[in-house]
């Protein structure tokens, strides 16, 4: 049994002399053989049971054959095993420890590398847009919160670099604009003070020098209403205004001017629809948008202001028969200085400020203005207005 279960048994008589020994005696066993802490009458017993500290964990119970024998028998299980088995668990433990802690540290230089690397180039990228450079590519594509960030710098990186590029070209274009006519006043001033000059060739280039300079003034003073607009400075005081009543007035006025350029202008008004406008913006917006049907249409061509009602909306619709607009054109014409003919003629040549006015005032009255066109046929600009409802139509 002993062999089997790998464990020594001692067998000794009631006065604990050695009867019987599985295997020779040590200074251990010895040690136990020797404690007197039990009786025969006590039934089994564990003398040691510290595997720790222990060479053996050890119990004695007593035994009676029924023949008169009567002693003890040891039981002693040594704990080298044990210990064996912990010092080699106990080095495993310290391995998987060891293991672990590697682990984490590569987890964690990783985690740091790959969520710190895109702050650190996003944190560049905002320092050189911090310093007007505002070329800069943040290299990050992930889906993630980080992603979301690196594409807002992107497109503010590419919001600004654009604005930047538009107010060099504004300026560039104000500069040229402002250039052209201030020569020909310095010119023909010029020749206006030689005493040579006769009376009608003074008074000739006096006119030329007066229109140049009111060419002048009119691009300071729309400048001047757009830099207000854009400084939120620009208010609209709205008035209860029958629409018709309204733009018959403005009509009456342009038809005469394009008479005199042998061009026709219609109104057409069925209905009697009140708003909410600003009379004298509102009138720069139709007066700027016949400006165009008359500077881009030929003679004999008809321009048709209409206004019709339709789902509580009004549609003021400005339809001429000019050379209209390339469609690759069309998005951009409300842009400041934007003309489609690019060649600044001193015959047509507007400053391109005229439509992006006309935009600001329309969506300041909280409408907006859209624009249809075909070359060779003509080009329609349509306002939407709210339409001011039966019950409230008392105009003020
Ligand atoms: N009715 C139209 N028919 C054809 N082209 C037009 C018409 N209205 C505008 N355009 C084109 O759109 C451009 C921008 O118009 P916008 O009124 O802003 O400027 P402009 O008439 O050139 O100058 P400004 O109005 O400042 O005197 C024009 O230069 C012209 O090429
Ligand atoms: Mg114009």
């Amino acid at each position: 049994m002993e062999a089997q279960a790998d464990t020594e048994v001692v067998i000794t008589n009631t006065n604990r002399d050695i009867i019987k020994t599985s295997s020779p005696i040590d200074s251990a066993t010895q040690f136990i053989l020797e404690k007197e802490n039990f009786s025969h009458a006590e039934g089994g017993h564990i003398l040691q049971s510290d595997w720790k500290k222990e060479k053996y964990i050890a119990t004695v119970s007593p035994f009676n054959d029924g023949k008169g024998n009567q002693g003890y028998v040891y039981m002693l299980k040594s704990t080298d095993h044990i210990q064996a088995f912990i010092t080699h668990l106990n080095r495993h433990f310290l391995l998987a420890i060891v293991l672990i802690l590697l682990f984490l540290f590569i987890t964690i230089i990783f985690l740091l590398k790959v969520l710190t690397k895109p702050l650190v180039s996003m944190k560049e990228a905002t320092k050189k847009i911090s310093n007007g450079d505002f070329s800069v590519t943040v290299p990050i594509k992930s889906n993630d919160e980080i992603g979301e960030l690196s594409k807002s710098i992107q497109s503010l990186a590419n919001d600004l670099n654009y604005l930047k590029k538009e107010r060099n070209e504004f300026l560039a274009s104000i500069s040229h604009e402002l250039r052209t006519p201030l020569t020909y006043i310095k010119g023909y001033a010029d020749i206006g003070r030689r005493k040579t000059l006769s009376e009608t060739e003074r008074m000739k280039y006096l006119y030329i020098i007066h229109e140049e300079s009111e060419r002048v003034y009119l691009l300071l003073q729309e400048l001047f209403d757009l830099a207000k607009m854009d400084q939120n400075m620009f208010t609209i005081q709205t008035e209860r205004v029958n629409l018709k009543q309204f733009i018959s007035s403005i009509y009456e006025k342009a038809r005469l001017v394009f008479h005199n350029q042998e061009k026709e202008l219609l109104f057409m008004c069925t209905s009697e629809p009140i708003v909410d406008i600003d009379p004298r913006r509102f009138e720069q917006v139709i007066l700027n948008l016949l400006d165009n049907a008359l500077k881009y249409s030929p003679e004999k061509s008809i321009t048709l202001i209409e206004v019709q009602s339709m789902n509580n909306e009004i549609l003021i619709k400005l339809q001429d028969e000019g050379n209209g607009i390339p469609s690759e054109d069309l998005p951009h014409i409300f842009n400041r200085l934007y003309r489609v003919d690019k060649s600044r003629s001193r015959l047509t040549g507007g400053f391109g400020l005229g439509l992006a006015i006309v935009k600001e005032i329309v969506e300041a009255h909280n409408a907006d203005i859209i624009v249809e066109s075909k070359v060779g046929e003509g080009t329609c600009f349509i306002i939407r207005l709210k339409e001011i409802s039966d019950e409230n139509r008392t105009i003020s």
